[in-house]
């Protein structure tokens, strides 16, 4: 007769090669918590100042829990890191905040108090951030199918820069400007050949994708604009990828586009070149990211290099940075719902986790594979540490929230879960499968709480069906 499942495995599976067994599955690791999170006496998680049961009572799970210290932090220590490193040849900086990351009027404030630029990616976003008051001529507006609507309202607003991406929109933007009579600074994106994906990159000739000029068509392009007297060409822009550990890639990319920088000076000044974000972040404690001002020096070395060896002068610098300004101060709340050991080949178990959210609001663990980490926020365990696997409640066995993680062995229904490192790209790309309304977003700072985003309720999504006709229930 088959031994019944126990709550408890028998013979875990085992883990991962990149995840060791911690010596206390209560501990935050550095690096991938905001650096004010702790636990309180009560062994609650603390965030901001607040505890995690705090939040869940007031705000219900799942929460997006947004650290505002950790984001103004990291955006005044990446602009003097970027700053730094281009005076020392003598060169400027600016710092684009990618909004993509994480868009709201609210963030918007804090990263422009604090010196940066914003860069977005639509005109959704571009309202967003308009919205938020935010200078339009410290506005980067990208995005590879702009519509002629998108790019009349970013002229008409005096957006600072349009990255152009194609010959369709360079002739868009100057039959606007043509029309209007406006003059228009734009960078011409390029696509250099180098694609960096996490703790690597990859150089060829050419990228198969769809963003960006080729390194041979760019000229023309750059032609087209300069004879155009409504469109002044500020200067080339190229971003080679996201989570990038080290400065090979960069170092790689900025030797391609500087050689393209150089030849175009014939045709005149170029004072910018910005080569876009895609700085690496810790998901988790196996992650090691390359300090920001090393990445900084690095990168604006390897451009005064490159312009040193072909005797041009060191064009201005700008970045684009996201998921390091906002990624590892968010924390993702959910309350357990079920736990199920399940049987797997070899007599093995594996510990699965249900929580509350799942896919719809982190779809990187589905659509990248991404690693999260996790711990229990309620209450400090000292109870052995089970490898678990964490999900969530969609119809999807690849709603997987955090793939494998040590707990406290005694992680039961009821109990708090925290997902940290999730500022980044989860309530920009949530969604409503399954019509789950998508979380509230909960800034926290200095002990005190408020709502930034409010949640979605089953009524909102009712709202857009058309076909409603008995009255809704006002259920949140
Ligand atoms: C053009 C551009 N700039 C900046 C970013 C921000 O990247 P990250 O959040 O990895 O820094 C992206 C991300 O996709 C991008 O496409």
């Amino acid at each position: 007769m088959a031994s019944p499942v126990s709550a408890a495995p028998q013979h875990p599976t085992p883990a991962p090669a990149w995840l060791s067994e911690p010596d206390d599955a209560n501990a935050l690791a550095d690096g991938v918590w905001p650096a004010d999170a702790a636990r309180d006496g009560d062994g609650a998680l603390v965030l901001g100042g607040v505890t995690a049961t705090e939040l869940r009572e007031r705000y219900g799970t799942p929460l997006y829990v947004l650290d505002e210290a950790e984001v103004r932090a990291r955006a005044r220590r990446t602009l003097d890191a970027f700053r730094a490193a281009a005076a020392l040849h003598g060169v400027q900086a600016r710092v684009y905040y990618a909004g993509k990351a994480f868009l709201s009027t609210e963030v918007v404030r804090w990263v422009t108090e604090e010196g940066l630029a914003v860069d977005v990616a639509s005109g959704g976003e571009m309202a967003v951030a308009l919205a938020a008051g935010a200078d339009p001529s410290r506005l980067g507006f990208h995005g590879n199918n702009k519509s002629v609507a998108e790019l009349e309202r970013a002229v008409a607003a005096g957006v600072g820069s349009i990255v152009i991406d194609s010959l369709v929109e360079l002739e868009r933007l100057a039959a606007i400007v043509a029309r209007t009579g406006a003059t228009q600074p734009v960078l011409l994106r390029v696509n250099s050949g180098v694609h960096a994906e996490t703790h690597d990159f990859l150089a060829t000739a050419h990228e198969d994708q769809k963003f960006g000029f080729s390194l041979e068509d760019a000229p023309a392009a750059v032609a087209r604009i300069r004879e155009l007297p409504g469109l002044s060409f500020v200067g080339l822009h190229c971003h080679i990828g996201s989570q990038i550990f080290g400065t090979a890639g960069f170092r790689e990319s900025a030797a391609r586009v500087v050689e393209l920088h150089a030849q175009l000076l014939a045709g005149g000044e170029i004072p910018v070149l910005n080569l876009g974000g895609g700085f690496g972040i810790a998901y988790t404690s196996a992650d090691d990211p390359t300090p920001i001002e090393e990445l900084a020096v690095g990168i604006a070395g390897a451009v005064a290099q490159e312009c040193e060896a072909r005797g041009i002068r060191m064009p201005n610098l700008a970045f684009e940075p996201g998921r390091t300004i906002v990624g590892p101060a968010g924390v993702t709340l959910y309350e357990v719902g079920t736990t199920k050991p399940v049987r797997l080949d070899g007599d093995a178990t594996r510990l699965y986790v249900s929580v509350d959210g799942g896919m719809s609001d982190n779809a990187r663990p589905a659509l990248y594979g991404a690693d999260y980490s996790a711990r229990i926020a309620s209450r400090r365990s000292d109870a052995a540490a089970a490898l678990v696997r964490v999900v969530g409640k969609h119809c999807e066995s690849g709603d997987i929230v955090v793939d494998a993680e040590y707990l406290p062995g005694d992680v039961a229904p009821g109990d708090l879960l925290a997902v940290p490192a999730t500022g980044a790209y989860c309530f920009s790309l949530a969604n409503n499968y399954n019509f789950l309304p998508r979380p509230a977003v909960v800034a926290v700072r200095a002990g005190a709480s408020r709502v930034i985003v409010r949640g979605e309720t089953i009524d909102d999504l009712l709202a857009r069906d058309a076909g409603v006709t008995a009255p809704t229930e006002g259920n949140a």
